[in-house]
């Protein structure tokens, strides 16, 4: 059943062109496909071979070949292909299929939602919808023709330009759309519906005129202007940063509401989840706003890194993921704040992906093999691709990360290439560079999260510094060794004064730079510095420059000292992790030894330090005043403590609050909106600031605090300060909590992507009560098991909650497994998505781990389980 990497062969035929014609009706949908087919030539060595297409989940209704049709005995079906054993050198195959969107709720092929029919073929989803070689090396070019009632179904789209369009006489109508650029069928998209739409235009700088629609159910019109003002960003800055250019005259954007991920780069089709389109001040937060900003971009970037030049196999997806995931970085740093972003970016990284590598469906970043290649769209593939990227521009600078962009394209736009090409492009455009890359190409292969453990030592008489380094991975399932890998470690040295000295290492002529950029690439290594005048405090790994655990043995003080001297921004903020992260850890200890948890006067003193910098920066002040997440702390525990953690930390919150109420008070105060209403990086700073300030007064829980929260709640302008205020009280006693959430409900029950936060919220509650609460809301009417984003919202939001989910008696775990195999016989996607929450189940203690096993054999024991959940399952139970 497993799919390998190692098996990969060129197809064995090409299709040059497809002809698609779609026939929609309200009983069952009729394709019909024409395809030019020729034996690929580059195998032709091997003699005649047969065309065997790939085809679920449909019906099939003719074959003919050159004009012949075909009789049953002339070819073979299965459940997952149609074999054609006898065919000339170069053929035109005609196949006749029915599909029935209408029930197709897995949400991939071509699907409903909202009553507009709509489609999602990454990864496999092209061959639920006609028979075809589904997979990103064959590539043709599409002409597509939709045929529809015109009443239900005025708007017909598909990828490219409109071509051609009429009525008939019944009420029918159609549109012929042709794609003149090759692409992969997992790039096909075609839309039919009732949907209003919002025009704009974008003049490339070579001049092509390019008109931008967006799509919506009508009534959503006024809501698309951010993302329509973030495509438009988004295709300048790709012109400026990566000089590349759109491609075509028309590019269009679908939101649906039905979406099993964010979106989709669908060649001129995007198609996006409403949640990532759909925004207006009073029903999205600062966070909703810059995730369309992201998304929008990172689908636009797609077009080249992607559509342009794609996969040669989905071992390789990280190919265009990581890519475009570093480019969707890049451009979010230079709209906002750059450290903002990339600590945001860190923190994800470190709860996700770090997660994921710790557990037993750690994979590398190019993965070796597959059950389910959906089960493969991870933090790992994306996110630490992203970091990959980061670190081959780390290692050659932005100039020599360009030349290989640049070459990268030259060489292969058109093609379906693979990491290895991408490594190459980069190496031979930076013949010079001093980088080992068969070493630096470890990154892709190996899986999990190096250690970095440093350590250093001044010598005053000698004037050095000397740093060592060493490096270690632990085995993850199916790689038992590892070797060391290239680790950039980007760093400065900082003298007592708080000013970064100047770096020689020992052997050079003179001092280059304050921070530099050391190549770690043996087990252990080390490096003197020289001149140095005085004992230093090195700041390591500035900026995160690689995706690594870093133990250095920091006083309290010397990190108290980076948070306040530090000039890296990242590294102020980690070095208040730091010490948050020690303290907590501490008072669980603590806990566990029945003793009572006490919270070290330092450690308020260093909140308070941070609280009077605040004006300065007032989004990293929000950023830094953040508590590591109770599922990031427990990554750093042999057996993790949910109870322990949890009270720990909100210890802490209650006893910040508390001792610092007057400073919290004051801040609060001066960071009120005071002007119209903005989505600007200094408006969202002051609110995320604000709403930090109101987190840690409510935490102290006296009236005066509950008060102004409450105030907050019901005048707040925005959704940002409403749902902040509409948190803290549904984790609260207050007698105002049922009403507060009820008069939420009633307002925005019109809004679905309102209703999703109104569901996270109460899923997120520190509350005893929560499980009881979130399995009431499954009934609730505006709860479908059937919309991803419901599901993502209410029941992903409770896995989130570790205290809650990880319960002691078992309950969260038995709640999930029923979730799972309800929607397992509905979309597979997102119950794998879901069951993915139980991987952790081993670092818990032996009670937890006999319910979560429990609750995994019970999965596991269910006839007719998807390959998605059985893969995830499996790996569980083995890993
Ligand atoms: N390529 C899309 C994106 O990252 C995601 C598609 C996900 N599809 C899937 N079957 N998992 O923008
Ligand atoms: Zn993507």
């Amino acid at each position: 059943k497993a799919i390998h990497l190692s098996d990969y062969a060129p197809p064995a035929w090409l299709i040059d062109t497809v002809e698609l014609h779609v026939d929609l009706r309200e009983d069952v949908t009729t394709v019909t496909s024409r395809l030019a087919v020729r034996r690929n030539p580059a195998r032709a060595a091997e003699g005649p071979a047969p065309l065997v297409l790939d085809g679920e989940a449909m019906e099939l209704v003719s074959v003919t070949v050159d004009n012949r049709l075909l009789q049953p005995a002339d070819y073979a079906v299965t459940a997952e292909s149609l074999t054609l054993p006898r065919l000339p050198e170069a053929a035109t195959v005609e196949i006749v299929t029915r599909i029935k969107p209408q029930e197709n709720t897995a949400l991939q092929g071509l699907y409903k939602s909202s009553g507009n029919y709509c489609t999602q073929c990454e990864a496999e989803g092209f061959r639920r919808i006609t028979y075809f070689l589904d997979r990103p090396d064959v590539m043709a070019r599409y002409t597509v023709t939709i045929e529809a009632e015109k009443a239900r179904y005025p708007v017909l789209l598909s990828n490219g330009n409109l071509v051609d369009q009429g009525d008939r006489l019944d009420g029918r109508h159609w549109a012929r759309w042709n794609d003149p650029w090759p692409k992969p069928s997992y790039l096909f998209a075609m839309v039919a519906g009732t949907l209003a739409q919002v025009e704009d235009r974008f003049v490339t700088r070579s001049g092509r005129e390019v008109t931008l629609r967006i799509f919506v159910e009508p009534g959503n019109e006024g809501k698309v202007a951010h993302a329509m003002e973030s495509l438009k960003k988004s295709m300048k800055w790709d012109e400026d940063a990566y000089g590349l250019e759109y491609d075509l005259d028309i590019f269009n954007i679908v939101a649906v509401s039905d979406f099993n991920m964010g979106a989709m780069e669908n060649k001129s089709l995007n198609v996006f989840n409403t949640k990532y389109v759909l925004a207006n001040p009073e029903t999205a937060t600062d966070t909703d706003f810059l995730g369309i900003e992201t998304v929008v971009a990172h689908e636009y970037f797609h077009n080249w890194t992607g559509n342009r030049v794609t996969c040669r196999d989905w071992f390789q997806l990280s190919l265009k993921e990581g890519l475009t995931v570093f480019r969707d970085q890049q451009f979010s740093a230079d709209m906002n704040s750059a450290p903002v972003k990339r600590i945001q970016d860190v923190t994800r990284l470190r709860q996700v992906q770090f997660a994921e590598d710790a557990g037993p469906t750690a994979h590398p970043v190019r993965p070796e093999s597959y059950i389910e290649i959906n089960n493969f769209y991870t933090p790992t593939v994306y996110e630490k691709g992203a970091e990959v990227l980061r670190m081959y521009r780390t290692l050659l600078g932005p100039q020599g990360y360009r030349k290989g962009i640049d070459l990268y394209f030259q060489r292969h736009d058109g093609q379906a290439v693979t990491t290895d090409d991408f490594l190459a492009a980069m190496r031979d455009a930076n013949p010079d560079a001093a980088v080992d890359w068969a070493q630096f190409q470890l990154w892709y292969r190996q899986a999990g999260t190096p250690v970095v453990e440093a350590d250093g030592a001044y010598d005053a008489a000698a004037r050095t510094y000397r740093l060592t380094l060493r490096q270690s991975l632990a085995p993850t399932p199916g790689q038992p060794e590892k070797a060391p890998l290239l680790i950039p470690v980007t760093l400065g040295l900082i003298g007592p004064d708080g000013a970064d000295l100047p770096l020689r290492l020992e052997g050079e002529a003179a001092a280059g730079g304050t921070t530099r950029v050391l190549h770690l690439t043996g087990a252990s290594q080390s490096f003197t510095f020289v001149d140095v005048p005085a004992a230093p405090v090195p700041s390591l790994f500035r900026g995160f420059s690689a995706p690594v655990r870093l133990r250095f043995p920091y006083s309290d003080a010397e990190l108290t000292f980076l948070m306040a001297k530090d000039g890296d921004a990242f590294n102020r903020w980690e070095a208040g992790q730091t010490l948050a992260t020690r303290l907590i850890l501490g008072m669980v200890a603590e806990r566990a030894a029945g003793r009572a948890m006490t919270v070290p006067p330092a450690f308020v003193q260093a909140v308070g330090a941070t609280l009077a910098r605040a004006h300065e920066d007032r989004s990293f002040a929000a950023l830094a005043l953040m508590l590591p997440s109770e599922g990031y702390l427990g990554q750093s525990m042999e057996v993790v403590d949910p109870d322990g953690l949890h009270e720990a930390r909100e210890a802490i919150r209650r006893t910040v609050g508390a001792s610092l109420r007057a400073e919290l008070r004051r801040l609060y105060g001066e960071c009120r909106e005071d002007g119209p209403f903005a989505i600007t990086p200094e408006a969202m700073g002051r609110r995320a600031l604000k709403n930090a300030c109101l987190g840690y007064l409510m935490a102290a829980g006296d009236a005066e605090a509950a008060a102004l929260c409450l105030e907050q709640y019901r005048s707040g302008s925005g959704m940002t300060d409403v749902l902040a205020a509409l948190s803290l009280i549904a984790d609260s006693d207050l007698p105002e909590r049922q009403a507060c959430l009820e008069a939420f409900a009633a307002k925005w029950q019109g809004e679905p992507l309102v209703m999703d936060k109104w569901f996270t919220v109460q899923a997120l509650s520190g509350r005893p009560d929560t499980l009881e609460r979130v399995r009431r809301l499954t009934g609730h009417p505006a709860f479908s098991i059937r919309n991803p984003n419901k599901v993502y919202a209410l029941v992903g939001g409770f896995t989130a909650n570790q205290a809650r989910f990880h319960a002691a008696d078992g309950s969260g775990y038995a709640f999930l497994a029923e979730r799972v195999l309800e929607l397992d016989g509905l979309n597979p996607q997102v119950a794998s998505r879901m069951v993915k929450a139980f991987a952790r189940w081993r670092k818990f203690d032996a009670g937890r781990q006999a319910h979560a096993r429990t609750q995994l054999e019970r999965i596991q024991a269910t006839p007719g389980l998807s390959r998605d959940v059985f893969e995830i399952v499996e790996r569980s139970l083995d890993g």
